[in-house]
């Protein structure tokens, strides 16, 4: 039997398991997936020990992500970007990270959109600079797009994000100032959200999406509630939306193939499955 993990620090609210374990049941593959709760400081100890445990690798998730960064042996380029891994493995007895929410966010437009949206998108504006925002950024920057502007309440975090993504892109990537995003609105047929504003408790992301060119779509990367008030607002004026539930969905399909030798595929039974422990959580 193939044994997986998802290792965090609170881990019982991750919904990994209920993916990868109806990925496991759908395929009829022999194989695990649990949570692991381990505290910071035992982490460097967890990541040395997990294949004596009989694990083929795992999922990691807060607050672990950048410790994993550090901790493995290699890491994808993308990983690198990043600078942060959420998914682990043995290969010939390497320890290897990579990052795999960049994937996630673009394998959800992918889905959503349909291939090759990036033709009616020239220019993107991502909201946040922290860990999400440089998985979209680095996501983003493998297609064809002419040019992204992060904005960050936080300015210089968003400086930091461009200083450290920009080499080696072919797509410009420029800040714009959190208090000017009225500007960068009206030319940005793409509009990412990877604060934390519009999540359950939260205060909304409050921007004025009037003056959004007509074919843009609005993405949330935050999927409770399902429907942020960003979105909802992206709605009332006719724009297309993308909900953050897919991002969760497809950065876990590269780690099942790799631990269990599977591709899986995001189906809408699988959406259901997530949508319905969402409801019942509330
Ligand atoms: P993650 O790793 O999930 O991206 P994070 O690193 O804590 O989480 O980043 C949270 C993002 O939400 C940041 O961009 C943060 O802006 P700051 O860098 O200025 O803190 C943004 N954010 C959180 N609360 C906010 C608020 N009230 N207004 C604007 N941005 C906010």
């Amino acid at each position: 039997m193939t044994k997986a993990f998802v290792v965090g620090h609170p881990i019982k609210h991750s919904r990994s398991p209920l993916i990868h374990g109806h990925w496991l049941k759908a395929y009829g593959l022999d194989g695990s997936y649990e949570r692991i709760d381990v505290a910071p400081v035992d982490f460097g100890d967890f990541l040395r020990g997990f294949h004596a445990q009989g694990f083929a690798g795992g999922n990691v998730t807060l607050p672990h992500k950048e410790m994993a960064f550090h901790g493995v042996e290699r890491r994808t380029e993308r990983a690198q970007r990043v600078g942060a891994v959420n998914t682990l493995w043995l290969k010939d007895g390497v320890l290897w990270g990579d990052n795999t929410d960049a994937l996630g966010f673009i394998g959800n437009l992918d889905a959503s959109l349909g291939t090759g949206w990036e033709q009616d998108v020239e220019t993107v504006l991502v909201l946040g600079a922290g860990g999400a925002a440089r998985a979209v950024v680095a996501g983003l920057q493998d297609r064809p797009l002419k040019r992204i502007f992060v904005a960050n309440r936080t300015g210089s975090k968003a400086e930091d994000l461009a200083r450290d993504l920009r080499p080696g892109s072919a797509v410009s990537l420029e800040t714009a100032a959190w208090e000017a995003l009225g500007r960068v609105i009206p030319h940005a047929q793409l509009i990412v959200n990877t604060t934390s504003l519009g999540m359950a408790g939260q205060p909304p992301l409050a921007i004025d999406l009037s003056r959004a060119p007509r074919n843009a779509v609005v993405t949330d990367i935050v999927y409770v509630p399902l429907e942020t008030p960003l979105l909802a607002a992206a709605a009332a004026q006719n724009l297309r939306t993308v909900d953050g539930l897919g991002m969760l969905l497809h950065q876990a399909v590269p780690g099942f193939r790799r631990w269990f030798g599977v591709t899986p595929e995001v189906t809408p039974e699988l959406r259901a499955v997530i949508l319905a422990d969402l409801e019942a959580a509330r």
